[in-house]
């Protein structure tokens, strides 16, 4: 039976997923399965774009049919002839003989070597920038050697926008009934298996593909209809930005890729040593052990990584076999402009460090850290400070800012902290409204995805030449975690015009349940990679974490500055112009609602029948148009607390909320609430 999603009105996807494939390529692990897709156009004239592998062939032939409805499929487009794409090409020909192949020479060529039907016939041979009518829509050719295979070509459709990029922008993984990528969290969920799709695939071909990302910059592109994935018509540049990463070999972190092939476990030790080193460090680690990880996964973090570790026993007087076949996969893709450090084994005669070293110099542009560490059998003590050194190399390299305490700096006795019990805190919340804080919005990006939040915390904590600021921020805050992966943020320094709806977009609601980028006019970036407020704040702070602490409820960061952008003149809003300006003023519980009008944005209410059309919200300043009409109603008071920070009022009929009472809205806890009825 047919199983075919619509992309367009007129255009169909009539693929299918096989998630019964062991081995794609007869290499690499497709444990979520791999979809083929094919797209069928149905215009004055209709066009297929490229057929399937073997193993679908039957769903896909029943879709091809269900989208004819009877008509005759006019042309066949290829793009790819490698046969997950083009195996049923012939199958194809044999049940709609009368179908026109448009391809380019090199694909001809290809045609005559995979089957034995002369198709030559039936065939309109294109070049780069020849153009093909349908009706509505018009396509023109575009090459694309190399991405993946050299008789490679793409179509652009100046109608709907359309670009069919064969294997680029793909990705390992059914489509599980979606089409599109907006229909998943692609960044987050998606984005490890199309790195591992494009770094082994595709991943020695980066000049490739830069020209055809080049090619593609010209044109204005609306939808991206891959040959493996979903198709892309949201956020597009997010996924565009990881494959100019991977193209051009630049790490997406600064991290390690440690690899280690241990045969009784004693390389292992050394490697989880180092990598128990680094994280102390603060250096991100992902770990592979290659006699159980495909080598795929691990070139794929090879890619995303900037500094790569490996770690091997010698065997018969060479690399063992896992770490030497591995290696030699990771030549094989041409990784690029990478640090490498080494750990070699060898109970009698150590030899794996060096011929790693003679397989990986053949590598553009790597160096390396320092020689390799040997242990002969098993690590002991002198070890240890050996790979101490090389975890200092490394972070050093990665935070070159990092401060090492150096033997000769006076050692400063430190009091142990003082124990505090809740008995003796005699604390008044609306003492902290007096600090003379500023208002920020915190943003970073990982994975692809912004976040973002109202932070009051913000401060400089350091000068020299390369400053330092603090933020302190909620732990249940998604962008607590964000930052704790990303290792960097923005702040955005917010201005007295700052409407109240702001801080309720960016301080009410949590990134885990919105993205509060998704319908936000502006895009304004600093150069790493994360968004910042173009109004409404009045400078940007770029940051890089060096540090984190918990504070329990918070984490403290602390960050060198990178970046700044002066953006306006406008004052600064502090804490207290927030509560004296900004927030609205509480409304007193009406014994009856009368009717009237309460504006949407800050929830202001006018008593009256009528609102004048030239009304201007007191509060927010939003006009007659923000009003909703509420009509009279008798109001039963409810005993409860209401939150000091944001005005959210918690029915409860006892004297005191619970103790881990966290506020829904901006998760404060119960001392910041207090006793009221409404
Ligand atoms: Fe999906 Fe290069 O084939």
């Amino acid at each position: 039976m047919h199983c075919t999603k619509k992309v367009l009105d007129d255009l169909l996807w009539v693929g299918a997923d096989d998630r019964r494939l062991t081995c794609f390529e007869g290499v690499y692990g497709v444990p979520e399965g791999v979809s083929y897709n094919s797209y069928l156009l149905l215009d004055e004239k209709t066009v297929l774009f490229d057929t399937v592998d073997k193993a679908v062939s039957h769903t896909f032939f029943d879709n091809v049919a269900y989208g004819l409805q009877g008509r005759k499929l006019d042309y066949l487009v290829i793009h790819h002839m490698e046969p997950d794409h083009a195996a049923t090409i012939e199958d194809l020909v044999y049940r709609y003989p009368e179908t026109t192949i448009v391809c380019n020479a090199k694909i001809k060529t290809m045609l005559g070597q995979y089957f034995d039907k002369d198709l030559t016939q039936q065939m309109i041979v294109v070049n780069e920038g020849d153009t093909l009518e349908t009706g509505k829509h018009v396509f023109s050719f575009i090459n694309a050697p190399m991405v993946h295979w050299p008789e490679v070509m793409m179509s652009y459709d100046a109608t709907d926008k359309i670009l069919f990029t064969a294997d680029a922008f793909g990705t390992f993984g059914a489509l599980n009934g979606h089409i599109f990528a907006d229909e998943v969290d692609f960044m987050h969920d998606w984005i490890d298996e199309a790195r591992r799709y494009y770094t082994n695939i595709v991943g020695k071909y980066g000049m490739q593909v830069q020209m055809v990302l080049k090619k593609a910059a010209k044109l204005d592109i609306a939808y991206v209809c891959p040959l493996h994935g979903f198709v892309w018509r949201k956020h597009f540049g997010d996924f565009l930005e990881k494959y100019n990463l991977w193209s051009t070999y630049t790490p997406e972190v600064k991290g390690v890729c440690l690899a280690y092939a241990s045969v009784y476990g004693h390389t292992e030790n050394m490697a989880n040593i180092l990598a128990g080193k680094l994280v102390d460090r603060g250096v991100p680690v992902e770990m592979f052990d290659t006699s159980v990880i495909p080598a795929s996964y691990i070139i794929a973090s090879a890619f995303k990584n900037s500094h790569l570790v490996f770690a091997a026993t010698t065997y018969n007087a060479g690399i063992f076999v896992t770490m030497e076949n591995l290696l030699n996969d990771v030549v094989a893709h041409s990784i690029k402009n990478r640090k490498i450090a080494l750990l070699e084994n060898g109970s009698w005669g150590p030899m794996s460090g060096k011929l790693m070293t003679d397989l990986l110099s053949k590598l553009p542009g790597v160096s390396f850290i320092q020689n390799p560490i040997t242990i002969k059998s098993s690590v002991k003590e002198a070890t240890l400070a050996e790979l101490d050194a090389l975890a200092d190399a490394i972070a050093d390299d990665i935070f070159p800012n990092r401060h090492t305490p150096k033997e000769s700096e006076p050692v400063v006795e430190v009091r142990e902290p003082a124990v505090v019990t809740k008995a003796e805190v005699s604390v008044d919340p609306t003492a902290f409204f007096k600090f003379s804080y500023g208002l920020e919005v915190l943003t970073t990006v990982k994975d692809g995805k912004d976040y973002g939040c109202i932070i009051n915390s913000a401060a400089q904590v350091s000068e020299g030449e390369l400053k330092k600021v603090a933020v302190s921020v909620i732990n249940k805050n998604n962008t607590c975690d964000m930052i704790k992966a990303s290792g960097k943020f923005n702040i955005s320094v917010l201005t007295e015009d700052a409407p109240f709806s702001l801080f309720q977009h960016f301080g009410f609601q949590s990134g885990r349940d919105v993205d509060k980028f998704e319908n936000v006019s502006y895009n304004d970036r600093l150069s790493n990679g994360i968004r910042y407020l173009p109004e409404y704040a009045n400078a940007v702070f770029g940051c890089e974490v060096i540090t984190s602490i918990d504070l329990g409820v918070s984490t403290l960061f602390i960050a060198n500055v990178i970046e700044t952008k002066v953006l306006s003149n406008a004052p600064s809003a502090t804490y207290a112009y927030y509560h004296a300006h900004i927030k609205p003023k509480k409304q007193p519980a009406p014994e009856a609602q009368e009717e009237g009008y309460r504006c949407t944005i800050c929830g202001y209410f006018v008593p009256g029948k009528e609102l004048p059309d030239d009304y201007v919200c007191p509060l927010c300043k939003h006009g007659k148009d923000a009003f909703e009409y509420v009509p009279a109603v008798t109001v039963t008071k409810k005993k409860g607390f209401i939150c000091k920070v944001c005005g959210y009022f918690e029915p409860f009929e006892g004297d005191q909320l619970p103790a881990d009472y966290v506020c829904p809205i901006c998760k404060h806890g119960r001392d910041d609430f207090e006793p009221a009825e409404m």
